[in-house]
């Protein structure tokens, strides 16, 4: 039986629970989550959400500084809409319980790279954790929000429409709750076209647990794909499954290149993507070389406070240059209580691993942090598939251009999420209008339980390596080759093992970070020029030619769109 609702979020970030409190309150909302509720990018984001609250800042200053670090990539409009809605949604989040930092009865503002002024609303290091703890508080207390925790959506289930495009009727999503009761998920036998979305199946012919969902609209808010890379400073969750599903829908995505690589990622043997915030910059922490030379001023007259894409660049010159493992973070020239006070999450953390940031530098190395591109949207969530809706750091709204402004994404999940929410709300009453599909259910087919998990484990590893390797902070034209042929011979096997065997999490995960990875790498090789983060050496220099976004489709090599 397929479990019905007026709207299915798939993903309880920032984005996706934004959209849900706004639509809870004119239709019944159903919230797909892979783990836990509350794990997600989100919980982990540090430094804060860009917002003009200043008295000497303005919106004018807040887009200039967007459209600078996008490097003539970013839609104006789109940057016009969050700087001057940003305020009035942060408002809303505190409306709904969140706690930020004030001073004197007003909210306290952080800097970071690239902002000409303080701007940074936050709570303390740890923004994202008291965001995702006020929605999720909300949420709990709507009774049009049901969740469903530890399930994971396959694939989207799309509808031909004659002499129209396909439609998207909702998801196929894997309950692992039940998982243990069962050794895999029953899945559908092989469609002509393997990366087509399973639409066509006979009936199911045992107990499955892999659940029908329809929906009126789907929302992804899937958050991003930082598990690409062999080290990044997301949680095990980001493995880019939105924009892998939308593409094999048939959705169009663009601009997967930029993918950012946080500069500041803490560097020690046991400690797994712990972000030490570019905030630490922001109050006057130096970055320094092993020997304590100090080295951003050579790089940019902004120095430790120039745009991520650079100071990530200046790093991995620098670790290049000289050998070393890693670079050092020094805010040890601030008073030790004004560090704890302002850092406490950061300095309990680095304690952990015997680092006093208060007296010691920190040891630091760029990770991969965020994904620029990811489905196109127009200015409300709507992607190029009817029914389907798409938010957050899943999307490429234009936003962001060839390289995210720090602390403008937690702003784009909370305004996009609002104006998706607006949009579809209004629309509800008709959308109901028309009974849900019928839709068959999924199938095992001749799917068994896989004896081999320990391939999966190695597609994986080698995946990350290679995205590493090949297509990290610089790149060339042999580099992105090598990749290329990597990746598809990748690709061929963890097609084959995943129509032979039942699906789990992690084979779901492997096959859609690989699609991520094709997709960066395609894009990547479209693009003749350097230009934001996507920096290669064959071609140094920006080019005209190349301003605009990169676009691909399911069956359409990535192309340059004039705009
Ligand atoms: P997420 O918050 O990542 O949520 C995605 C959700 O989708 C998760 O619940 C996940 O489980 C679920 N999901 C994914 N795939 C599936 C599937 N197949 N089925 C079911 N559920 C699925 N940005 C800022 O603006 N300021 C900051 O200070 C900041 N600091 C950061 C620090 C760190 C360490 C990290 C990792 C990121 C930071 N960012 C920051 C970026 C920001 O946190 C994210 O871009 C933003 O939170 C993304 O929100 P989202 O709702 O789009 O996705
Ligand atoms: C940070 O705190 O450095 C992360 C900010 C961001 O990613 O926007």
């Amino acid at each position: 039986m397929a479990i019905t609702t007026d709207f299915l979020v798939i993903g309880s970030g920032v984005a996706g629970l934004t959209f849900a409190l706004e639509a809870a309150e004119h239709g019944e909302v159903v919230i797909i989550t892979k783990r836990s509720r509350d794990e997600s990018n989100t919980k982990y984001a540090q430094g804060g959400i860009a917002a003009v609250f200043a008295p000497d800042d303005s919106f004018e200053a807040h887009v200039a500084d967007t459209l600078e670090a996008g490097a003539g990539l970013c839609h104006d409009v789109v940057v016009e809409i969050c700087a001057r809605e940003g305020p009035e949604r942060v408002r809303e989040l505190i409306a709904r319980g969140a706690q930020f930092d004030h001073d004197n009865g007003r909210v306290s503002l952080g800097r970071e790279g690239g902002h000409s002024a303080r701007r940074i609303v936050h709570a303390a290091d740890a923004t994202g954790m008291e965001i995702e703890r006020a929605l999720l508080e909300q949420a709990r207390k709507s009774p049009n929000i049901r969740f469903a925790e530890h399930h994971t959506a396959i694939d989207l289930i799309m509808l031909s429409r004659f002499g129209g495009p396909d439609v998207c009727a909702g998801a196929y999503v894997l309950d692992e709750t039940g998982a243990a009761l069962d050794p895999g998920a029953p899945r559908p036998p092989a469609p002509r076209d393997p990366e087509r979305p399973a639409t066509r199946h006979r009936p199911a012919s045992r107990p499955h647990i892999v659940e029908t969902y329809l929906a009126r609209a789907t929302v992804l808010a899937t958050g991003g794909a930082g598990k690409v890379y062999l080290y990044t400073t997301n949680p095990d969750v980001a493995t880019g499954d939105g924009v892998a599903m939308a593409y094999r829908a048939g959705a169009e995505i663009a601009n997967m290149e930029f993918y950012q690589f946080h500069p500041t990622c803490l560097f020690h043997p046991e400690a797994k993507s712990f972000l030490v915030s570019e905030a630490l910059r922001g109050e006057g922490a130096i970055l320094r070389l092993p020997d304590g030379t100090a080295f951003m001023a050579s790089h940019d007259p902004r120095k430790d406070l120039a745009p991520r894409d650079i100071v990530a660049r200046a790093i991995d010159f620098e670790m290049k240059r000289t050998g070393s493992d890693y670079v050092l973070l020094d805010i040890t020239h601030r008073p030790a209580s004004f560090v704890r006070e302002h850092f406490p999450t950061i300095h309990a953390q680095c304690l952990r691993y015997g680092i006093d940031i208060t007296s010691q530098p920190i040891p630091v190395v760029p990770a991969a942090h965020y994904m620029c591109g990811g489905i196109t949207t127009d200015l409300y969530g709507r992607t190029t598939i009817p029914g389907l809706w798409a938010i957050g750091e899943c999307t490429c709204t234009g936003l962001h251009g060839a390289n995210r402004l720090a602390s403008n994404s937690l702003l784009e999940g909370l305004v996009f999420g609002h104006r998706a929410a607006a949009r579809l709300s209004a629309q509800i009453g008709d959308l109901r209008k028309s009974p849900f599909p019928a839709v068959p259910e999924w199938q095992v087919g001749n799917a068994v339980a896989s004896d081999e998990e320990v391939v999966v484990a190695h597609n994986w590893d080698e995946l990350r390596r290679t995205m590493w390797n090949y297509v990290g902070i610089v790149r060339s034209d042999a580099r992105l080759r090598r990749a290329a042929r990597r990746i598809a011979l990748l690709q061929e096997e963890i097609r084959d093992y995943y129509w032979k065997h039942l699906v789990t999490r992690d084979l779901l995960e492997l096959r859609n970070i690989a699609t991520v990875a094709e997709l960066i790498v395609g894009c990547a090789s479209a693009r003749h020029e350097s230009r934001g983060l996507h920096s290669t050496i064959d071609y140094p220099e920006t080019s005209d030619r190349y301003g605009s976004d990169t676009v691909v489709k399911r069956g359409v090599l990535p192309y340059l769109r004039g705009r």
